[in-house]
């Protein structure tokens, strides 16, 4: 079958885009330039709000299964990489946006009321499908943050509120990488113990020196001690020694534990891909961070100490949701727990072939070298 010619302006649906820009101030008889530029920049966010969403339908579906096929999570890596650019674009939009002086702005602002982007429902869908919790909102009035959306965009954002998020998925994918622990090697426990030496050897050379007063050696030795107890939190604590040792801890022990396994041996080659995985996961995290800050700034360089149109404090409640909002935050807490790559327990051979590319055929014996 042929397909049917298809012109620039129909397969883009030009008429209809390019119609849907309609300034308030033109409809009010009193035309404010800056208007077009405002809309624009509003209705390319939804646009990379839809890709981002379409990226993680298809992320969300690979960690969905109970088993990940490793190339599907490089598919999903590639996936995080678009979104983190998405998200840099966003950033640079405010560069854009900008522009427009707040006096510019202020010519057309009294005709927004009471709209706001708490009304983007995509802007929230990011959030909640990519793991932020209701209880980790930072809330500045009593009703809860969907109340501000359509009946039927409050209903869809509770069904992907109760449905697993990709913070759940990729913990439960953690939790169940393989070779954190083999039949004859427990990662938890050689970590520990080459910890725990690398920290005694530590403490040892602090209580030696000679180039440390009696108070540097005291407090050196004495946060030595501290990173020691961190450790133990991790390896055998309770939730509530975790929660203390790295306070707003989300992430269950085992897909911790698999997590630092994979920062640390992150060049066998098994592990390359997740490892790529967890830090556009942090990427992610830090570029939606920026963007919450930047939006914020320009906020306040826009409004100053005004309300918002949504009836927010303005700048002063964006700018408690730059760090409360943060999702992937128990990755960036990692390194809390990361020693030198010298202290890094060498792993079995086992545990090494089998997480080596190199296959040959069976009966071979070329593997057993690999
Ligand atoms: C002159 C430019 C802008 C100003 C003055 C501004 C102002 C504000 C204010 C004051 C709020 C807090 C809610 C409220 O009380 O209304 C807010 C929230 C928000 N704005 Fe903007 N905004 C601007 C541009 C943008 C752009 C370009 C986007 C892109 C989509 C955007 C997206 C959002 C979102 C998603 C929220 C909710 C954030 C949250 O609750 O964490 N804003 N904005």
């Amino acid at each position: 079958m042929v397909n049917k010619p298809v012109s620039y302006a129909d397969y883009l649906k030009l008429d209809v885009l390019l119609n849907a820009q309609v300034p308030e101030s033109a409809a009010a008889g009193r035309e404010a330039h800056d208007e077009m530029l405002f809309i624009i920049v509003h209705q390319v966010y939804e646009l990379w709000f839809k890709q981002i969403l379409f990226e993680i339908d298809r992320i969300e579906a690979i960690f969905a299964g109970d088993w990940v096929d490793d190339r599907d999570v490089a598919a999903a890596a590639n996936g995080l990489a678009r979104i983190v650019e998405v998200l840099r674009l966003g950033v640079r939009q405010i560069d854009l946006l900008e522009t427009m002086t707040p006096l510019d702005f202020l010519d057309f602002r009294d005709l927004l009321y009471p709209a706001s982007g708490f009304q983007s429902a995509q802007f929230r869908a990011v959030e909640v499908r990519l793991g932020l919790r209701r209880e980790d909102r930072y809330a500045f009035e009593d009703q809860p943050f969907e109340k501000r959306l359509t009946e039927r965009e409050q209903t869809r954002i509770l069904d992907q509120e109760r449905a697993r998020s990709v913070f759940d998925l990729v913990e439960t994918w953690l939790s169940r990488v393989p070779f954190v622990e083999t039949a004859g090697w427990r990662f938890r426990e050689a970590y520990r113990s080459a910890v725990a030496d690398a920290v005694r050897g530590d403490i040892a050379y602090a209580e030696r020196s000679a180039a440390l007063s009696d108070s540097q050696r005291a407090a050196q030795v004495k946060a030595l001690e501290q990173e020691l107890d961190r450790f133990d939190a991790l390896f055998s604590g309770t939730p509530a020694d975790l929660a203390e040792a790295a306070p707003g801890w989300r992430m269950g022990r085992g897909a911790v534990l698999a997590a630092l396994f994979i920062n640390l041996y992150r060049d066998e080659p098994a592990l390359q891909v997740p490892f790529r995985f967890l830090s556009l996961l942090m990427d992610v995290d830090e570029t939606l961070t920026t963007w919450r800050f930047r939006h914020a700034l320009m906020v306040e360089r826009m409004i100053g100490r005004k309300l918002g149109t949504g009836g927010s404090s303005g700048h002063s409640y964006l700018h408690k949701t730059v760090e409360r909002h943060r999702i992937f935050s128990d990755l960036f807490a990692l390194a809390t727990f990361l020693m030198p790559s010298r202290a890094r327990p060498p792993l079995p051979d086992e545990v090494r072939r089998a997480m080596s590319l190199a296959y040959a055929p069976a009966g071979s014996g070329a593997s057993e070298s690999a």
